[in-house]
């Protein structure tokens, strides 16, 4: 889905309609200079926010070049990236040495990550501890945490630690078994009640954003005009203040249908065979390497080498 949840995770949850690529309106300004917390703060209902995932420097710099304002290294990694089943499997230290890789390619987008499965849901103390590591040793600028009610303590904890927090409300990937699958929520009115007093919980708490994944969009924009931070919507209608999408989904770097919420605006796992297959080919055919793409010798060192093999073989 989302990256991991609806997203990536995508083929085997919510079924998709057929993906399309379109522009709208036009695009905004890139702001040049480093995004910080305060400044996504004050974006409220301020022009459209961005976020992409981004997992390595590779990717980081594409969606950076691009402009996006957030960068999520989210723990769809495990799905996208290391190939899992689900989000659940996803390591702290999974989560530091990506963390690390994108802050290499000092971003001008705010960095933020993902706090994995089990590493919050133990208490404020492991929390702080956690979240430290991210920010610490992975150059995080914030982190986000799944869940509503229940992580209030964890919130303003690491709020107090001086790590910002993004919330995640909805269908919530780290959920899985609970919610009996990658589901829509949110459609049933105690359902819609449960989720407004969870935004302002976790704004009460102190969180910076709130993404809120899977839910219909008249309800993300009622919690959006609810809630003074801003809300980062993935299967969440046009009503939040930004949208996030997986890197992968956005490319197409999986083969097969994309969920109803993904975009694709490039198809690059179709380009990426077929520039390996030309490879494969001109591999065999001796195509490749061409003399452009070999060194030589020094003409006199030739020369010399060529005489001493033709003396060896007299
Ligand atoms: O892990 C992830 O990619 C996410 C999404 C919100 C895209 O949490």
């Amino acid at each position: 889905m989302g990256g991991k949840s609806l997203s990536s995770r995508s083929n085997r949850r919510l079924s998709g309609g057929p993906s399309k690529s379109s522009s709208k309106s036009a695009p905004q300004p890139t702001p040049s200079r480093k995004i910080t917390v305060p400044e996504v703060g004050s974006r409220k209902a301020a022009g459209k926010l961005v976020m992409v995932t981004a997992y390595d420097v590779a990717s980081a710099h594409i969606v950076d070049e691009a402009g996006v304002d957030l960068i999520l290294v989210g723990d769809s990694l495990g799905m996208v990236v290391l190939g899992q089943e689900d989000t659940l499997r996803v390591e702290l230290d999974d989560m530091v040495r990506h963390t690390a890789a994108v802050a290499r390619a000092r971003p001008r987008a705010l960095l933020v990550a993902d706090m994995p499965y089990l590493t919050y849901h133990t208490g404020p103390r492991d929390a702080v501890v956690n979240a430290g590591r991210l920010v610490r040793e992975g150059g995080a600028e914030a982190v986000k945490l799944e869940g509503g009610h229940k992580r209030v303590a964890v919130v303003q904890a690491l709020v107090d630690a001086e790590i910002p927090v993004m919330g995640h409300l909805g269908l919530t990937p780290q959920s899985l078994h609970a919610m009996g699958g990658y589901r829509v929520q949110g459609r049933a009115l105690e359902q819609i009640e449960a989720l407004m007093a969870d935004a302002r919980a976790l704004v009460d708490a102190g969180v910076f954003s709130l993404v809120l994944e899977g839910i219909p969009a008249d309800v993300a924009t009622m919690i959006t005009q609810s809630i003074p931070v801003p809300t980062i919507g993935i299967g969440a209608g046009a009503g939040c203040d930004g949208q996030v999408l997986v890197f992968h989904d956005l490319l197409g770097l999986h083969p097969g249908p994309a969920p109803r919420f993904v975009r694709r605006y490039a198809d690059l796992s179709q380009q990426a065979v077929e520039a390996v297959s030309r490879f494969v080919d001109d591999v065999r055919s001796g195509e490749f390497p061409a003399a452009r793409e070999s060194y030589r010798l020094p003409r006199e060192v030739g020369e010399a080498l060529r005489t001493r093999h033709q003396r060896g073989a007299g």
